[in-house]
């Protein structure tokens, strides 16, 4: 009955899809999460973007403005659990509840390698990659539960293929592998109040992260990819929607890899 119901509103929508949705995405600001914004701001969600620089967010913020998309900023840091409890309570307080949360920062910048990791390096890259989500989910959690009980909400994790094939990152890879496991551990936790939750296991895409990359690394790259290319971040974007909307209302606790076809796990 419940998902009857959540079909018949989204076909009243059919062309804004997240019509009355509020959409909270950490590291929106950039990359990935930048495109996640737009297209679900497209598909008619209200965005709440969470980041540590707010000069990012004003450079993107034309685009939000020009497609008349409600676009919230609230500049914070995803390993501080007391600045996201502030603003999980001003988000209470602007729109009482959240439908879909994307747990998209995270860093594979910091040293990661084995040896010469420092016991720090290695705690801030777990802390960032994978603490971050629990930090996240669980202040926000209270709002994803206050949306009507007969609609699901849908919780986005974006892990990495680093989790699929190990890489010389080994604390990255630690993490990302890690957030496949709280995927699963959340989704067995939350079916119950008709929240799903799922993880993104991005291949390469074009971002900052990856624009260090040479030339020849790139197309040694692009050579074990099967489709040919590395991703644009909308074609993760696109996945995201997928698993924000009720098309995907059967499906909890998996992990979507998006690569090209590099691996097939
Ligand atoms: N690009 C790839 O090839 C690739 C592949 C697999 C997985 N991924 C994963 O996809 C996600 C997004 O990657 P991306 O390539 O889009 O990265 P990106 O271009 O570096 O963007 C990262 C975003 O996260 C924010 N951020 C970083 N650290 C943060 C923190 N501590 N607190 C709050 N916000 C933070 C950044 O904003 P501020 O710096 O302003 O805080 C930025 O908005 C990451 O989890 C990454 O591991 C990426």
């Amino acid at each position: 009955m419940k998902k009857q119901i959540e079909s018949a509103e989204n076909s009243a929508h059919s062309n804004k899809l997240l019509q009355r949705k509020i959409a909270v995405i950490t590291g929106a600001t950039r990359g990935i999460g930048l495109e996640i914004a737009k297209t679900f701001g497209l598909n008619g969600a209200d965005i709440i973007g969470i980041s540590r620089n707010q000069n990012r967010y004003d450079s993107s913020r034309a685009f939000f403005d020009e497609h008349e998309i409600i676009f919230s900023y609230f500049q914070g840091d995803v390993t501080d659990p007391d600045r996201l409890r502030e603003i999980a309570l001003e988000i209470k307080r602007i729109y009482q509840r959240v439908n879909i949360l994307v747990n998209n920062a995270g860093s594979a910048s910091i040293r990661s390698g084995i040896k010469t990791m420092t016991v720090g390096e290695w705690k801030q890259v777990i802390d960032i990659n994978l603490n971050s989500m629990f930090y996240v989910t669980s202040c926000m959690l209270p709002l994803l539960l206050n949306k009507p009980t007969y609609e699901s909400a849908s919780v986005i994790n974006i892990s990495s293929i680093a989790a699929r094939i190990g890489t010389r990152k080994v604390a990255y890879t630690a993490a990302k592998a890690g957030v496949l496991g709280f995927t699963k551990g959340l989704a067995g936790s939350l079916a119950e109040d008709n929240i799903r939750v799922n993880a993104i296991l991005p291949g390469a895409v074009s971002t900052d992260l990856t624009s260090g990359w040479s030339k020849s690394q790139r197309m040694d790259i692009e050579g074990k990819i099967p489709l040919g290319s590395i991703a644009e971040a909308a074609e993760i974007a696109d996945a995201a929607l997928f698993l924000a909307l009720p098309l995907s209302r059967y499906i909890t606790g998996q992990s979507l890899d998006v690569n090209g076809g590099w691996i097939m796990p």
